[in-house]
């Protein structure tokens, strides 16, 4: 079966591997769509930390299943499915208590072991979720949508809540799209405007505000002097997340989607006077995909319009390049198997 190694950072690899066996407790996949992101990126450029080559890249994988071993989950050869690429332990305290999207020791498919950007994969049964009522490219997308979903739900975003986003790429396109989706009320912020277009013209976000000195006032006149109870920050930049302690209202939560290999430095009388919760948001667990499947499927959730690119894996290196230009403006690249 063809499949695209990243030998080293800024080298794809084209070979022919074996098919994988399908072991026992698993289903053996017939992989057909792979969403890229920003991991993938910073993989192949080689600043995503703690990454080993060769690898070969793909975690947002929707397939068909081919084979399957012992089955206890309703799952049946034929069936369309996404993957969930985060294989947890099981037992450590993490896993115990439900959380098994931030295992002590997890692996995730496409960043510490092989993931999909291969023609079949061999995965825990465990680890899919039918999806044969989404179109393909949808049910690569559950993955990144999930991530937003599952900070949302981990904020316990409530009806008429106001809510603030930083950083309007794909990872906050999902919060924004599920904290609306749960009555919030929505502002998106970000230094370029384009992508601050995209969130008023895509996602019907009402109110963007450009990220600067000004950030805190516009917030202030939109919420009639108020300030958002709620702010997610899904920057990955270092200087916003220290900048986004001053944006909750007193009382507030601070949710960190985003996540740099920096130390965050903030003012602790602020975070103390206005009694901040602080919390980070880790992948996501079976509970938001299946929460993602069902606003896709009612149609509450629309995700043609930020798929922005395409290819087949066979091209996918040649075009890979062109992804990581700004000037592409990439939002989501879908590589067809
Ligand atoms: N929580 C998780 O499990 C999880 C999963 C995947 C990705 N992530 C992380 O989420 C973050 C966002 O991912 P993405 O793919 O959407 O990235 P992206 O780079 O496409 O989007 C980030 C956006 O933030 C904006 N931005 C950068 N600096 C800013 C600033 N100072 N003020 C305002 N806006 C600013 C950029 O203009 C861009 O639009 C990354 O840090 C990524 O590693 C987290
Ligand atoms: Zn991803
Ligand atoms: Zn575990």
């Amino acid at each position: 079966m063809k499949t695209i190694v990243c030998k080293e950072p800024y080298k794809w690899e084209i070979t022919e591997r074996e098919k994988p066996k399908c072991q026992h407790g698993e289903a053996l996949v017939r992989i057909q769509r792979i969403g890229i992101c920003g991991t993938d990126l910073h993989a192949f450029c080689g600043n995503q930390p703690f990454f080993t080559y060769p690898r070969v890249l793909g975690h947002e994988l929707s397939g068909t299943v081919e084979e399957i071993s012992v089955n206890n989950t309703k799952i049946k050869v034929g069936d369309q499915v996404s993957v969930i690429p985060y294989l947890e332990c099981g037992y450590c305290p993490a896993c115990r208590s439900g959380k098994t999207n931030c295992c002590s020791s997890l692996k995730v498919l496409g960043v510490h072991q092989d993931g999909g950007m291969t023609e079949y994969i061999s995965v825990p049964t465990n680890h899919l979720i039918k999806m044969n009522d989404l179109t393909l490219e949808q049910a690569a997308v559950v993955e990144p949508l999930s991530i937003g979903a599952h900070a949302v739900r981990r904020a316990a975003i409530r009806k008429g809540e106001k809510v603030l986003v930083i950083g309007a790429g794909p990872i906050g396109f999902g919060v924004m799209t599920f904290a609306q989706l749960q009555g919030a009320l929505v502002v998106a912020m970000d230094l370029n405007k384009e992508r601050l277009l995209f969130c008023k013209e895509k996602i019907g976000i009402p109110h963007t505000i450009l990220a600067g000195r000004n950030a805190i006032n516009e917030l202030r006149e939109l919420f009639d002097g108020g300030l958002p109870e709620t702010v997610f920050d899904a920057t990955g930049n270092v200087h916003s997340m220290n900048a986004s302690f001053t944006y909750p209202e007193q009382g507030g939560r601070l949710v960190f989607v985003g996540l740099v290999q920096d130390n965050i430095t903030f003012s602790d009388p602020d975070f103390h006077q206005k009694e901040l919760t602080l919390m980070s948001s880790r992948n996501a667990t079976r509970e938001d995909f299946l929460h993602v499947k069902q606003a896709i499927q009612s149609g509450k959730v629309k995700v043609d319009s930020f798929l922005t690119h395409r290819s087949n894996l066979q091209e996918m290196p040649n075009v890979f390049k062109d992804w990581l230009l700004p000037e592409t403006n990439v939002l989501k690249a879908i590589v067809e198997v």
